[in-house]
């Protein structure tokens, strides 16, 4: 893979103003290291760790990093998505060959039941939390005792909008958005398509996720200039964020909205050309829908993000055209360094990714966790794959393919 590290320079100054992570409250002083750190070493059993089947990919990557000591949790939205079992299953097996002992949870997209998981982990004396939040606003009081315990905590991939979160881990969602609508102009050709006019429909995330309305603003950014000039037509009229959002990013709920726009707007054999979908589980849904409900014959241009298997399936069958690929085990080599550098009290800056083969901006100034308070973020870079470029994936050493052509998990 290309070693390109995106980092952004920063003066003594800043670094030293950095230190203390998002919050403005400063209260871990001069240091990362979470005050009180009274972790003792256990090496033994995982309480509540029910990851799935582990991969060994690269958890061997940060072999010249001090063995950890510590108690790390964990804590995922969901099982029922493909990605979240890998970040799960990466985070857990890296971080305990690093030497910490962890708590992994899974929430089953229960906000109620997140929020337990995490104060759980507080009880059980965790010194660092790892949070992909299923919806950031109900996690604001744990947040409170978190900041109260004086336990760091990291936003993994999605942001909480809170002040106890230390740092933020995840790829740059704006960008993948914008790959998506980009992908669609090249597809297209939309620079040169003259009186040609494209039907387009949109399927955004879920509006509990932070990170769903930065994928539609990039993709939409990207291709409002073409519907403004009447290149590409949204013919059901829907391109509100809350209109095409997704509640949890479900499948048979995109499928739903998708078969009504189907029926109510093409069913007189309307072409459809693309559909935007954010992500890969919300792409499956609408290839369904097209499947079964669309009169037109012409194959849809249909976005995603992930390179789920399922998708990556349909992406070699024609169905779903490309994927935003985000390598999740590079998210949670970056996390383990953060976790580890910020446990040792190490000053965190650009340096940090270094050491590693990973694309990944170190971003001051895009996030924040309250009004005027920054939150210093790792930021890591997404692909697109397409039918051509499927060997890319295998190449990362995540995925082998079949004689049949398609990819499936590495083990
Ligand atoms: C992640 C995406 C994922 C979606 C649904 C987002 O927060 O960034 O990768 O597809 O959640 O799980």
């Amino acid at each position: 893979m290309k070693r390109k590290v995106l980092g952004v320079l920063l003066s003594a100054v800043m670094t030293a103003a950095l230190l203390t992570g998002c919050g403005s409250g400063g209260e871990a002083g001069e240091t990362n290291a979470p005050a009180g750190d009274d972790a003792q070493t256990q090496d033994d059993a995982q309480a509540g760790d029910d990851a799935e089947a582990g991969d060994d990919a690269e958890a061997g990557d940060d072999a010249e990093a001090p063995a950890g000591s510590g108690k790390i949790g964990i804590a995922m939205p969901t099982q029922s998505l493909e990605r979240w079992n890998r970040d799960g299953a990466y985070l857990d097996e890296q971080f305990k060959a690093a030497g910490y002992e962890t708590v992994l949870t899974f929430s089953d997209d229960d906000s109620g039941k997140q929020v337990n998981d995490i104060q759980n982990m507080l009880a059980d004396g965790v010194d660092l939390l790892i949070i992909a939040a299923i919806d950031g606003e109900a996690l604001n009081t744990v947040m409170d005792e978190a900041k109260e315990a004086n336990i760091p905590v990291i936003a993994y991939d999605r942001l909480i909008k809170n002040d106890a979160v230390s740092y933020y881990v995840s790829f740059d969602n704006y960008t993948v958005g914008k790959l998506q609508g980009e992908f669609v102009v090249e597809q297209l050709d939309l620079e040169n398509a003259g009186d040609k006019v494209y039907n387009v429909e949109f399927t955004a995330g879920d509006p509990a996720d932070n990170n769903a309305p930065y994928f539609y603003n990039g993709a939409m950014d990207t291709l409002k200039p073409y519907i403004d000039a009447g290149t590409l037509k949204v013919v059901s009229g829907q391109t509100d964020f809350d209109t095409v959002a997704t509640a949890q990013w479900n499948t048979d709920t995109a499928l739903e909205r998708a078969q009504n726009v189907l029926s109510s707007y093409y069913a007189d054999g309307t072409q459809l050309d693309v559909w935007v979908c954010s992500n890969d589980s919300t792409a499956l849904g609408v290839a369904q829908a097209i499947t079964s409900d669309y009169a037109g014959s012409n194959s849809v241009l249909i976005t995603g993000q992930d390179g789920d298997e399922a998708n990556l399936k349909n992406i070699v069958d024609g169905i779903q055209t490309m994927t935003v690929y985000k390598n999740v085990s590079n998210e949670a080599v970056v996390t383990l360094s953060l976790a580890q550098a910020l446990l040792a009290g190490e000053t965190i800056d650009a340096s940090l990714v270094d050491k590693f083969d990973i694309e990944c901006a170190y971003d001051t100034e895009s996030y924040e966790t309250s009004e005027g308070n920054k939150c210093p973020s790792f930021l890591l870079v997404p692909n697109v794959i397409t039918k051509d470029n499927l060997q890319d994936l295998v190449d990362t050493g995540l995925y082998t393919m079949g004689d049949d052509g398609y990819l499936s998990a590495a083990n």
